[in-house]
C-alpha cells in the first residue's frame, strides 16, 4: 500500500506573515487527517519560522530547490544539509520551472538529487513534458530520458526516499488539467520505467504524484487512477481552505 502524498509548492509567494497565517489556518483543518502524508514547500527565507508555525502539526517542510555541493564559494545558493538542518524533511528538485528559467538539465537535476539523498532528505523529483513535445508525441521519450537520467546511479534502497512528481508543463498554472485518463497513463508509463531501470518491488512501493492546475474540484477523479499517489500543488496549495480540500479528498 503507497500512502497518499499532498503536497504544496508555493513557488514564489508568501512573505513569513502571510506564510505563518496559511499554516496556521491550515493546521486545524488538516489535524485529524490522518493516513495523508502532508507537505508545504514555502520559500527558502521562511523555512525556519514556517517550521516553528508547524510545530506538533502533522505537515511536513519542504524546501523547492537546493545546490549538490555542501558548502564552498557558491554565492546565492543553499546546501541540502542547511535546509535539513532549518527542519526540512524534503525538497522539490528538478521542478519545471527551474528547467525552464534556470538552467535546470537532466544531469544537475541528478547531482542535485545525490547530495540530497546524503543529506537524508526525501526528494519530489519533478518530470513532466512541455506542449510541443506531447503534440509531437515525444511525451514518453522525455519521461525516459528524465527519470532514467534523473535517476541514474541510484540505488534500489535510495527510490525509497525518492517521491516521482509527474508535471506535464502544459497543465502548469493554465487550469488546464491533464484528463484522468491523460495522467494515469503517464504514471503507468513511469511505474513501468522504473521497474524497468531498478525492479518490480521498487516501482510498486514508489510514489508518484500528479501536478498541474489540481483544485478541490478534480482531486477525486486524479485519486481514483490506481497509479495516483498523490498530488503537487501550486495556485491551490496558497490557501488553507483549498490546500485542506485537498488533503481531505478521502472524506
Ligand atoms: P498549479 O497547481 O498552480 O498548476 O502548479 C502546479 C505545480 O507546478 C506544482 O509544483
Amino acid at each position: 500500500m503507497r500512502k497518499p502524498v499532498i503536497a504544496g509548492n508555493w513557488k514564489l509567494f508568501k512573505k513569513s506573515s502571510e506564510a505563518v497565517d496559511l499554516v496556521m489556518g491550515l493546521a486545524p483543518l488538516v489535524k485529524a487527517t490522518a493516513g495523508v502524508e502532508i507537505i508545504v514547500a514555502p520559500v527558502f527565507t521562511v523555512l525556519t519560522t514556517v517550521k516553528q508555525a508547524l510545530a506538533g502539526s502533522n505537515i511536513m517542510l519542504a524546501a523547492q530547490d537546493c545546490f549538490w555541493e555542501e558548502e564552498g564559494a557558491f554565492t546565492g545558493e543553499i546546501s541540502p544539509g542547511m535546509l535539513a538542518d532549518a527542519g526540512c524533511s524534503h525538497v522539490i528538485i528538478g521542478h519545471s520551472e527551474r528547467r525552464q528559467y534556470f538552467g535546470e538539465t537532466d544531469a544537475t537535476v541528478n547531482r542535485k538529487i545525490k547530495a540530497a539523498l546524503t543529506a537524508e532528505l526525501s526528494v519530489l523529483f519533478c518530470i513532466g513534458e512541455t506542449l510541443a513535445e506531447r503534440e509531437s508525441e515525444k511525451t514518453f521519450e522525455i519521461l525516459r530520458t528524465q527519470v532514467t537520467d534523473g535517476l541514474a546511479g541510484l540505488t534500489k534502497e535510495q527510490l525509497g526516499n525518492i517521491i516521482v512528481a509527474y508535471e506535464p508543463v502544459w497543465a502548469i498554472g493554465t487550469g488546464k488539467t491533464a484528463t484522468d485518463e491523460q495522467a494515469q497513463e503517464a504514471h503507468t508509463f513511469i511505474r513501468r520505467l522504473v521497474a524497468e531501470l531498478f525492479d518490480h518491488p521498487t516501482a510498486d512501493a514508489i510514489r508518484i504524484l500528479y501536478g498541474g492546475s489540481v483544485k478541490p474540484e478534480n482531486i477525486k477523479g486524479l485519486m481514483a487512477q490506481t497509479d495516483i499517489d498523490g498530488a503537487l500543488v501550486g495556485g491551490a496549495s496558497l490557501k488553507a481552505d483549498s490546500f485542506a480540500a485537498l488533503v481531505n479528498f478521502g472524506k
